[in-house]
């Protein structure tokens, strides 16, 4: 038996405000938090869904460092850019507030301190590295240093990108710092630390035990780390961004960010019911639900029920149903590299498409493994499925009524057969999309919706009420009063996936809000009931828009390899007279063709100041023929000749390979004979 609840807190994952979100995001969090939500809403449950920034952390004093503002200036931006995007996309959120609210640093503060004199905490002293120019202790990931394992010598503290060894910042060989290069100095510095391992007994127990049903690649995560064993955990950094220690002794030290942001959902609740939040938090008829991507696993199922149990006023989760990764065109989504799409910019870039990108992010969502987001799939979901199957049936199923009833409802006649076998199709929708709903399985929840109107388009094809209109108005009255009611549910259906064009298909509809509870009945719109002319809820969108996007990436893809090049080591050392065995001149090319049947072949005629001779070479992905006639370059006079292609290449052009491996030719910097030597 599931339990039953009185009402649901749903929260969603914090954003930090150090950037603006992107798909990722999104497709692993906040549509379906919101789906959820809008579905809870709708049946005329008691939910609230918590938003809000993340708004402390090193990562936000970096980026404030780096542009020469405070961090308060960074959030700021950030919380701006993030709060509005959401509101835009339709995100439901009862309240989107922030962790550097008054409320919160209060809420944190005094939840810090309930701990700290029930003496949940172990004060530890350690020796951490500190930037004496920053003026400020350094966490693992900003100390850089050599790798032990392969001489990187740009390994971070907590990794080694290169060989991909996962470090402490101990281990470096030289660290220094990689806010501003300096040496570090080990200094000592006093923390405050979560007995994990107190509570791994009861963890085990709750997860483990009672709480089977969660998703696997959750409840995965969460063995594996308790099978490793738990350790204490410090909560508190040496940092003067974040919540103050609220303890005698502690100047210059915060709350760590991971203790703070989660209290930001009780925050969150206090700020939107400041007499009512304890109903949602501390009794035990509530059902609480935390949306997260995987990362954040740890922190919410292990960190944060431990803080809770700590305290001991609070419920402990019901489901964290995190999501896997989505990448984008088949790499992983990074914010520092720029490879993602931007909620704020999709917003502009496709104005009034706020439910094609839920759609697809749906459609597609990460639920059980990692997933791609791709700029053609997206195309092919809104022309294919939005425009050919949605959009396409409602706009039939209206044109018709408006064509033979002048949009009023008919009446229903006798049912044939066919009529009733396609409307018990509907009789079970509403189980089956709440049961996959309830179960966090949008995309089965979407793909059932969907069906819905792929069935509302095979009754019209099937039925083929224009052929009955000069003979029999009374069969057509009825297939129409069935196709619209059919439209009637998708208006419903659609509601927590397509908000905006669920609501438009009702305001044409005259329907009023969306009820649940009427899912799968077939009088939803009363006989005689007058419908709007149909608008479309759903356009092409043509190749123009999608080959923007993707030049784009492509765009972003080359600057990143440019901005990532990293000079090749030196080779071995070679005595003068090996290199003097090479006759390198300078020759003026005078006729530049392709060669036949090759795209990476030009073929030069070189006035060498003896003649001339004929050199093939691998640019032509990089010069158009004519662009390099005249020109004086480099070449390699005594090359064994050798044939490529057909065409025998006597000696070769020199060029120079930049970062991302286009050639770039070389020659003289000032006029010079052809034929002069290199030297
Ligand atoms: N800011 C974190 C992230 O983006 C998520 C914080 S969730 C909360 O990974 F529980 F801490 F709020
Ligand atoms: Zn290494």
């Amino acid at each position: 038996m599931e339990k039953k609840f009185a009402r649901t807190l749903v929260t969603t994952a914090l954003p930090y405000a150090n950037g603006p979100v992107h798909i990722g995001h999104l497709a692993g969090v906040y549509v379906p938090a919101d789906i959820y939500t809008r579905y809870l809403r709708m049946k005329g449950e008691d939910v609230i869904m918590i938003g809000g920034s993340d708004e402390h952390g090193v990562p936000i004093t970096l980026k404030a460092r780096k542009e020469g503002v405070s961090p308060q200036d960074i959030v700021d931006r950030y919380h701006k850019i993030i709060k509005d995007s959401f509101e835009e996309l339709g995100i439901s959120f009862d309240i989107y507030s922030r962790t550097t609210s008054e409320i919160h640093r209060k809420t944190a503060s005094d939840f810090f301190r309930t701990l700290y004199d029930k003496g949940e905490f172990i004060e530890k002293t350690s020796m951490q590295y500190y930037d004496e120019e920053a003026g400020q202790f350094l966490a693992d990931r900003y100390i850089v240093g050599t790798c032990p394992h392969c001489g990187n010598p740009q390994a971070y503290g907590d990794q080694c990108e290169k060989c991909g060894t996962s470090l402490s910042a101990d281990e470096l060989i030289d660290p220094r710092s990689a806010i501003g290069g300096s040496k570090l100095v080990k200094k000592e510095t006093k923390h405050w630390y979560l007995p994990l391992d107190k509570w791994e007994p009861v963890l085990r127990k709750w997860i483990l035990e009672e709480h089977k049903e969660w998703k696997p690649n959750v409840y995965g995560q969460c063995k594996s780390w308790l099978d490793m064993g738990l350790q204490p955990r410090a909560v508190s950094r040496d940092l003067d961004w974040g919540v103050p220690v609220p303890v005698e002794g502690a100047e210059g030290k915060v709350l760590y960010v991971w203790f703070d942001a989660p209290i930001g959902y009780i925050s969150n609740t206090k700020e939107l019911l400041p007499d009512r939040w304890e109903e949602y938090w501390k009794r035990d008829d509530t059902r609480i639900i935390h949306f997260i991507g995987k990362d954040n696993i740890v922190f919410h199922c292990i960190v944060f029920p431990a803080m809770l149990m700590a305290e001991g006023s609070y419920q402990l989760p019901e489901n964290v149903p995190s999501n896997e990764f989505l990448n984008l065109e088949g790499d992983k989504i990074s914010t520092s590299r720029n490879w993602a799409v931007w909620l704020h910019e999709y917003l502009v870039d496709f104005p009034g498409k706020q439910d094609v990108l839920r759609y697809v992010l749906t459609a597609n969502a990460p639920e059980t493994k990692d997933n791609d987001f791709t700029w053609k799939d997206f195309q092919a979901r809104n022309n294919n499925e939005l425009v050919a199957i949605l959009g396409n049936f409602v706009n039939r199923s209206m044109v018709l009524t408006h064509k033979y009833f002048e949009g009023e409802i008919p009446a229903l006649g006798e049912l044939t057969d066919y009529d009733r076998q396609t409307l018990d199709e509907f009789k079970n929708v509403k189980d089956t999309l709440g049961e996959d709903i309830e179960h966090f399985r949008f995309r089965d929840a979407l793909r059932e919706a969907m069906n819905l109107a792929r069935i509302g388009n095979k009754y019209l094809a099937d039925t083929e009420p224009w052929k009955l209109a000069k003979t029999d108005m009374g069969r057509v009255a009825t297939i129409l009063n069935v196709a619209m009611q059919i439209t009637a549910n998708l208006a419903i259906a659609f509601e927590p996936f397509l908000p905006f064009s669920a609501a438009k298909l009702r305001k044409m509809l005259n329907m009023g809000d969306a009820d649940w509870n009427k899912l799968g009945s077939i009088d939803i719109l009363a006989v005689g009931s007058h419908v709007a002319k149909p608008e479309l809820l759903f356009e092409k969108i043509e190749d123009a828009a999608i080959n923007a996007q993707i030049e784009r990436l492509e765009r972003i893809k080359q600057e990143n390899i440019i901005k990532n090049f990293q000079a090749e080591p030196v080779a071995e050392s070679v005595k003068i007279d090996d290199f003097a065995k090479l006759d390198i001149r300078v020759g003026k090319v005078l006729e530049c063709q392709k060669v036949p049947k090759s795209d990476k072949l030009l073929q030069f005629k070189i006035d060498d100041g003896l003649g001339g001779r004929t050199i093939v070479s691998g640019i032509a992905k990089y010069y158009k023929p004519e662009e390099l006639v005249g020109k004086e370059v480099c070449f390699i006079a005594n090359l064994e000749p050798r044939k490529l292609k057909g065409v025998e290449s006597q000696g070769m052009i020199l060029s120079a390979e930049d970062a991302g491996g286009r050639l770039v030719v070389i020659g003289p910097q000032g006029e010079v004979k052809p034929g002069c030597q290199v030297k």
